[in-house]
């Protein structure tokens, strides 16, 4: 195109009078059908020494469709940076080693930072010391795996607090080497969801503490009785004093202190403690447990239980959960009404089986069972059979529902053993 040669021109000339010995244009050139092409004209003056002849070589390299391509990507660049600059969840892009290298305005909101503040230090400057080992591995794994990850940690802020992230981290690959060349991590601020998770765990807790309250105190009347009798008689001094007495009465004040210490185990704020535990052990005091005030409203339960492999897991959690489901059995029967509780062994769990003769659930509705405040009790909370589907999960197990209206309703709770 004319207007491209005037450059060109000078710098020929100055080949010409020997100022220079090569020099490079990007030129745009027109060709046969009349198509407009950008090219780079590379000159350079050749002297051969033996013949002694000089002239000039001109190479013309397309780069229409390198400069194409370049422009496409720029655009496409900039659409991302565009959605990246106006999102609400922090964008960031990191080096490998985990730097640093592009964040998005968003972390002001969420941080407190502004986001030329941080670039060029790495995120572990931020984490909270105990959250710091996992966010560490599952790093490595983005980048070892090439898989991306999502994980939720506390961060800290400008202003000294943490607020918990939730961060899915996944890792760029360089198209040519197929090396790790960035990593992109997408964070969002989830302190209120997981505020709400505890202040849910902690009111089903308390509802469920509510509930054993009733029990526990059947319980310890029961044995009050005996005890009341046999000092009124040892008191009267119309008997001789009789051991008999004695042991039967110190008897049931153990059962009394079992009960108090069970149920004040399962009140305490306690922090969840994993180990190995035998489910039929937990299954069958929590019947006892709840078993006297079934009785005093005509109700019974039966448990039928099998040698069982051992399983892993927190005692006062599961516990939790055979309160919460017996109960729900109970309370969906009448007068007379029975709560099987059985206890079996299959080849990949242990199933934990509560099946009651009580109202049962209509078919619609079966699925609302499990979600928070779903409740047909006037006293419900609808939040037991949420935690407990919560409390399985985290136990690597499965909550299972079958139920017929009128008919009744069958609860499995499979869990998986531990062999060792
Ligand atoms: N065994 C059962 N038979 C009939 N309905 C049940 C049974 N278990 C649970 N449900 C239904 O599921 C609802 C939610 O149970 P849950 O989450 O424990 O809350 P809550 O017991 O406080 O109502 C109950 O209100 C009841 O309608
Ligand atoms: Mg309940």
């Amino acid at each position: 195109m004319p207007e491209d040669n005037e450059n060109d021109d000078l710098l020929f000339n100055e080949l010409m009078e020997g100022k220079r010995k090569d020099y490079e244009v990007v030129k745009r050139y027109i060709t046969r059908d009349g198509q407009v092409k950008t090219a780079i004209l590379n000159m350079s003056y050749i002297h051969d020494s033996l013949t002694g002849d000089n002239f000039y070589l001109g190479q013309l390299i397309d780069l229409t469709e390198k400069l194409l391509i370049e422009q496409t990507l720029r655009k496409r660049e900039e659409k991302y940076r565009l959605l990246a600059e106006h999102s609400s969840d922090m964008i960031i892009l990191h080096k490998p080693d985990s730097t640093y290298l592009y964040i998005s305005p968003s972390i002001k909101g969420i941080l407190g930072y502004e986001a030329e503040e941080l670039l060029g230090r790495k995120p572990h400057d931020f984490i909270h010391p105990d959250d710091l080992n996992v966010v560490r591995r599952n790093y490595q794994k983005v980048i070892s795996e090439l898989i991306p990850i999502r994980g939720t940690y506390r961060c800290k802020k400008k202003d000294g607090d943490y607020v918990w992230l939730e961060t899915g981290l996944k890792a760029v690959l360089d198209e040519e080497s197929g090396q790790v060349r960035e990593l992109i991590s997408i964070s969002r601020d989830v302190q209120q969801r997981m505020e709400t998770d505890e202040l849910l765990r902690k009111s089903e807790k308390l509802a469920v503490i509510g509930q054993m309250a009733a029990a526990v105190a059947h319980e310890i009347r029961n044995p009050l009785t005996p005890i009341k009798g046999f000092m009124q008689l040892l008191s009267s001094g119309l008997q001789n004093y009789n051991p008999a007495y004695t042991a039967i009465i110190l008897n049931e004040l153990n059962r009394i202190e079992t009960i108090i210490t069970e149920f004040l185990s399962m009140a305490k704020p306690h922090s969840e403690k994993m180990q190995v535990l035998k489910i039929d052990d937990i299954v069958k005091q929590v019947v006892q447990l709840v078993r006297a005030e079934a009785l005093f409203n005509n109700k019974e339960i039966t448990l039928e239980t099998a040698e069982v492999p051992g399983i892993i897991g927190d005692e006062n959690s599961l516990k939790q959960v055979f309160v919460n489901i017996i109960q729900n059995a109970l309370d969906a029967i009448d007068e007379n009404g029975i709560v099987h509780v059985t206890i079996f062994s299959e080849k990949d769990f242990i199933c934990v089986e509560i099946r009651d003769n009580g109202c049962g659930v209509p078919k619609e509705l079966l699925p609302k069972l499990g979600e928070p405040f779903y409740s047909t009790k006037e006293k419900g909370t609808g939040l037991g059979l949420m935690t407990s589907y919560q409390i399985i999960e985290n136990h690597k197990g499965q909550i299972n529902i079958e139920s017929t209206e009128g008919i009744g309703t069958k609860v499995s709770i499979m869990l998986p053993p531990h062999f060792g």
